[in-house]
């Protein structure tokens, strides 16, 4: 096992999965209140995190764990890119939680349960956020998690960390409402390499507008009860609080790392598809941003 020496349990409240930015941002939070436990993907990164890891400018000591040596926990939370969530989720059942739940973006959770069928699993939607880079990770600023139904014990462990967190009866239209902004802005902010807010300009914002304009009726005939003034505004609004910001589609392109477009503009693609619907826009969004990925990663551009 690899953990701090002073406080290493075989059973948690909770554990988080996925030892990355957003991941060890919610470890350092949760930990202030209770023992948390940080699943690393390996135990080489186990070690490395347990060395000590700076987030948010302080000098953090988490329990964490490798793969091999597992303790159990009551309830993981999956904070690892949408391409690893197989994997990850495998690795989530054998802490043998009551209950899983994905804070990703996308839309993953039949995928989640595909993977741990013998798990109470539940995709949640988060506003918070974090970076990180090579000094450590920098949390950005407080935002708000909505967690489905189910999930309700571990809402008030997140509320006793002092995170806004809420079960919401609707979590499927939270899903939608987040989906909607991701699949407008992350793919253009990663095919033109700009931050949020020149995609409100031209000759960006035509194409910002198409792409909300064909999503909304697949998103409202899937649940999202927004007109278009609303989807509109909504995506505006998000590009604008975020102006400066590099969307993570983005930073995974200029990383060279595979994205998440499968997950966002791949699950519009799937729904649309279902439902009868023609989106041109996004399905040529789609290919391009694999073929950007392709010429990056070598990732075959025609996957799934
Ligand atoms: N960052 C944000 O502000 C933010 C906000 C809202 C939602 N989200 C969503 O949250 C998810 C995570 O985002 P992120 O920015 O935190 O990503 P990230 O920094 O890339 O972190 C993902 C972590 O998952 C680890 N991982 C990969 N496969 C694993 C496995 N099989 N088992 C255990 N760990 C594994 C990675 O390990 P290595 O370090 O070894 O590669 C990495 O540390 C994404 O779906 C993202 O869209 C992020």
């Amino acid at each position: 096992m690899t953990a701090t020496p002073d406080s290493p349990r075989s059973h948690y409240p909770v554990a988080i999965v996925g030892a990355g930015a957003l991941g060890l941002a919610f470890a350092a939070r949760l930990a202030a209140t209770g023992p948390v436990a940080m699943i690393a993907r390996n135990a080489a990164r186990a070690a490395e995190l347990a060395r000590g890891v700076q987030i948010g400018g302080q000098l953090r000591r988490l329990d964490v764990f490798a793969p091999n040596a597992l303790p159990t926990a009551d309830w993981a939370v999956l904070l690892v890119k949408t391409g690893d969530t197989d994997a990850a989720a495998r690795l989530a059942s054998a802490l043998r939680p009551h209950g899983l739940l994905s804070l990703q973006n996308g839309l993953i959770e039949a995928e989640l349960r595909e993977a741990c069928p013998a798990l109470a699993a539940g995709q949640g939607v988060t506003t918070e956020g974090a970076y990180r880079d090579a000094t450590g990770i920098h949390p950005s600023g407080a935002g708000e998690t909505l967690l489905p139904p189910g999930f309700e014990d571990l809402a008030a462990l997140f509320v006793r960390a002092g995170f806004v967190a809420r079960v919401d009866p609707d979590i499927a239209r939270a899903r939608l409402a987040k989906l909607l902004v991701n699949l407008a802005i992350n793919p253009l902010a990663a095919l033109f390499r700009v931050p949020n807010g020149a995609l409100l300009e031209p000759p960006h914002r035509v194409l910002l507008d198409t792409l909300v304009r064909e999503a909304l009726p697949v998103l409202r005939a899937n649940g999202l009860d927004l007109d278009e003034g609303a989807a509109l505004s909504r995506v505006h609004g998000v590009a604008r609080a975020t102006a400066a910001n590099r969307a993570s589609m983005l930073q995974d392109v200029l990383a060279n790392r595979r994205t998440e477009i499968d997950a966002i503009t791949g699950a519009l693609l799937g729904m649309a598809e279902t439902g009868g619907f023609e989106v041109p826009t996004h399905r040529a969004v789609h290919t391009l941003v694999r073929a950007v990925e392709h010429a990056a990663t070598g990732t075959p551009s025609d996957r799934g």
